[in-house]
């Protein structure tokens, strides 16, 4: 990657303070392309939950919103995790409540919780098993209740009821602000200016968008579908920002999407990383009771098989009931 000088010289500043610190930085797949020029791992939610698992550094500065930092430091309590930027949210973390979700506990007693990794520390203390974009359908077959509920992501959790035969999905109505402005109308148009081009999309897109694209996978699932896929274009449907990353790693195919951006991905800097590093801030601090229980949710994820990409072409005999919860 091409950068100015004061770019580089930042990128020198911040990798001699990794050492000096011995702190990794992990990224997520959305972040900006000169955060890549720093980060030890850059990943999805999945990759990176496994990453802060098996690091022996002593920080974790993390690159990448709230709930993805909270789920670093609730799988790692030994080690310090600091996200550069406090004010990087996830809309659709902020969708649900705990009061709220209490109250479909109470409504559906029995019945189990999976709670998408993109919620609040508290919201996973109050779930039974939590789930990625990567290995949501895998979570969700492994239970033996024909009832579930998943929270928060409405259009997740119908991607799920069209995959998963036999299960009745109670889902909350939350979404992801900028997958949802996607439409099967914007697909049409891709697909009448760039015939020969794959479509993939994000599983947190519609499920109108989803039937009509070729895959559907997680962030990083996205990057060895087009390693492997002979297709030299495709169009990416999910936060725009990721093909960039899809051009740094497969600089000989060719990437279009739709501008939607998450401007909280974009909230953390170089600048920011490097004073995260000196003054090891913004650390991430979690009440000892709620750790203990979202690390139990996250821990039941983990001992479950991450799922492949979805050949989204292949034929769903049986899907499963879908509602809405109200
Ligand atoms: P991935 O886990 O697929 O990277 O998705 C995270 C996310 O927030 C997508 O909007
Ligand atoms: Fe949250 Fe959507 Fe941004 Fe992902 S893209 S972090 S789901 S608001």
């Amino acid at each position: 990657m091409q950068v100015n000088t004061e770019t580089s010289q930042l990128i020198q500043e911040i990798k001699r303070l990794k050492k000096q610190k011995k702190a990794i930085v992990l990224a997520h797949n959305y972040q900006n392309p000169e955060i890549y020029e720093i980060a030890d791992f850059i990943g999805d939610s999945l990759g990176l939950c496994q990453k802060a698992q098996t690091t022996k550094a002593k920080m974790i500065v993390f690159s990448g919103v709230y709930f993805m930092a909270e789920s670093a430091a609730i799988l790692n309590p030994n080690k310090k995790v600091v996200i550069p930027d406090l004010n990087a949210g996830c809309a659709m973390a902020d969708m649900i409540s705990v009061e709220q979700l209490k109250n479909v506990k109470k409504k559906y007693p029995k019945v189990p919780v999976v709670a998408y990794v993109n919620t609040t520390a508290e919201i996973k203390a109050e779930a039974d098993i939590c789930c990625t974009s990567a290995n949501a359908i895998a979570i969700v077959k492994s239970l033996s209740s024909k009832k579930v509920i998943i929270i928060p992501d409405r259009n997740l959790a119908a991607y799920i009821a069209s995959k998963v035969p036999g299960k009745e999905i109670l889902s909350w109505d939350g979404y992801c602000p900028i997958h949802q402005r996607l439409t099967p109308e914007y697909i049409k148009q891709g697909r009448s200016q760039h015939p020969n081009a794959k479509i993939i999309a994000h599983p947190e897109c519609p499920l109108s968008v989803i039937k009509a694209a070729d895959y559907v996978c997680s962030t990083t699932q996205m990057i060895a579908t087009c390693k492997t896929d002979p297709s030299s274009e495709f169009i990416i449907l999910t936060e725009c920002g990721m093909i960039k990353r899809l051009q740094r790693e497969l600089p000989h195919k060719k990437f279009y999407s739709l501008c939607s951006l998450c401007f909280d991905m974009k909230k953390n800097t170089l600048q920011k990383i490097k004073e995260a590093l000196i003054y090891e801030k913004h650390e991430i601090i979690i009440p000892e009771e709620i750790k203990q229980k979202a690390l139990k949710s996250l821990t039941k994820m983990f001992e479950v098989l991450p799922a492949k990409s979805t050949r989204n072409k292949s034929a769903t005999p049986h899907s499963s009931s879908f509602t809405i919860l109200k």
